[in-house]
């Protein structure tokens, strides 16, 4: 299927054309790539300011911190820009929470820490570091926390992440509210959990968590979750447990082609689905938004390095490859691809835009309708703020893109671009 792409779609208030050339805030993306050159990611902090500003008001007359999921985009610097705005941080590992420790030091105690796998080591840093929750997604992984927790006498505040086989109706890759996912423990077996955890000195039950999946566009799948977890809840306090905390997870989608919802509408229409079971619950609702903060706040830019037709299919080779953005590649995610400066004159075809990755799998766009574009110029990748730049790799021996973000009139080199040393730099 033939998409269009190239108008003026793009993503307010960061990113607009004036004088047909792309600006971030008041910056001309050209003025930005000719000081920090292409593959290049750019970031509005307006863009991310306003989106959580937005989230944040939607759940208004609730109790509620907003933990910005790191692994969406873990740049330090976009970490303490949500620091100052207020926020904590869900975090899946020792390194993402190193990263928080280290961008905003008195945030330890808004973290909450997910994930499967966390080792003994990852589990006393949390301790250490007086985290405010942990979300427990296994009995085994409970008792490493009530012998870590023992042993340095340090509390730990449990939640456990329920599993409430819900389907999130999104790319099974990143759907994980289901039966067969290895996330969370079976909502039916999680009271027998608190259990335990009333036994220990050195831990509490404090929360319920769950997290259904990423990118769902609709509010529904969540209202669901939440209903069950609101069951669960008024279960366990009816048995005596201090549940404080419903941890809703993130995963709030965004439309990555095409007209874009008005987030405010769309933020009150989840906050609506989040909240109507938990009203008169008594609890503080903690919330993992990632892609809806960040992802339409970041573009990444490419230059056109050549034109290319093969037996009459034609391609537009670029600077950025799967090892830059591996969306495309990995989900068959649609990004729009816009020029930086446009060109109404400009013929429009059928192209298959393609980075320098020796893979066939190296794509940004297939069979995407685009204005020609020459060698040189430059092209923008919307919606790449979030999980862009963090699953990106040195595939090909590729340095990592450089990064910069935008505040109105001023620019901050966020990540400088790796050099060729840093890449090898590891090894012997
Ligand atoms: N909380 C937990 C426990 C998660 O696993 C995730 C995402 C989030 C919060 C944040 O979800 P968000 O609000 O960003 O949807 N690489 C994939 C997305 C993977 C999401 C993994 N977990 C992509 O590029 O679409």
């Amino acid at each position: 299927m033939t998409r269009p792409s190239g108008r003026e779609n793009l993503r307010p208030p960061g990113f607009a054309y004036r004088d047909r050339a792309m600006h971030c805030e008041e910056k001309d993306l050209r003025r930005l790539v000719k000081s920090y050159g292409t593959p290049l990611y750019v970031y509005s902090a307006k863009t991310l300011r306003e989106r959580t500003g937005v989230l944040d008001a939607a759940f208004a007359g609730f109790p509620h911190t907003l933990c910005y999921a790191v692994k969406a985009n873990s740049n330090l610097s976009l970490l303490h820009l949500f620091a100052q705005l207020g926020c904590g941080f869900d975090v899946v590992s020792g390194g993402e929470l190193e990263r928080v420790l280290r961008a905003a030091p008195g945030a330890a105690k808004r973290v909450v820490f997910s994930g499967v796998g966390k080792t003994r080591e990852e589990i006393e840093l949390g301790l250490r570091s007086g985290i405010l929750l942990f979300n427990v997604e296994s009995s085994a992984e409970l008792e490493v926390l009530f012998e870590c927790a023992v042993r340095l006498r340090k509390m730990a505040r449990v939640a456990v992440r329920v599993n409430p086989d819900v389907d999130a109706k999104t790319h099974p890759y990143i759907s994980t509210g289901l039966r067969k996912h290895k996330f969370g423990i079976a909502i039916e077996e999680a009271a027998a959990l608190y259990s335990q955890v009333a036994r220990q000195k050195f831990a509490q039950a404090a929360g319920v968590s769950v997290h259904i999946g990423s990118q769902i566009t609709s509010v529904a799948p969540f209202g669901e979750a939440m209903q069950r977890v609101a069951a669960l809840v008024k279960r366990l306090k009816t048995s005596g447990h201090d549940i404080r905390y419903v941890d809703a997870g993130g995963g709030l989608g965004i439309a990555y082609q095409g007209k874009q919802p008005e987030f405010a509408a769309q933020a009150r229409r989840y906050a609506e689905a989040v909240l109507k079971p938990l009203r008169r619950l008594g609890v503080h609702l903690l919330l993992e938004p990632g892609r809806v903060l960040v992802g339409p706040s970041g573009v990444l830019l490419t230059s056109v390095i050549y034109n290319k037709t093969n037996r009459g299919k034609r391609f537009v080779i670029v600077d950025a490859g799967m090892n830059d953005l591996l969306r495309p590649s990995l989900y068959g995610a649609e990004h729009e691809i816009v020029p930086v400066l446009q060109d109404r004159s400009r013929k429009r075809t059928t192209v298959d835009v393609v980075g320098p990755v020796c893979e066939s799998g190296d794509f940004l766009a297939r069979d995407r309708e685009l204005a020609a574009v020459r060698e040189g110029e430059l092209l923008a990748v919307l919606d790449a703020g979030a999980y862009g730049t963090v699953l990106g790799s040195n595939y090909n021996t590729r340095p990592r893109p450089a990064e910069v973000l935008v505040d109105g009139a001023r620019v901050k080199v966020i990540r400088r671009r790796e050099t060729f040393e840093e890449m090898v730099g590891a090894e012997s």
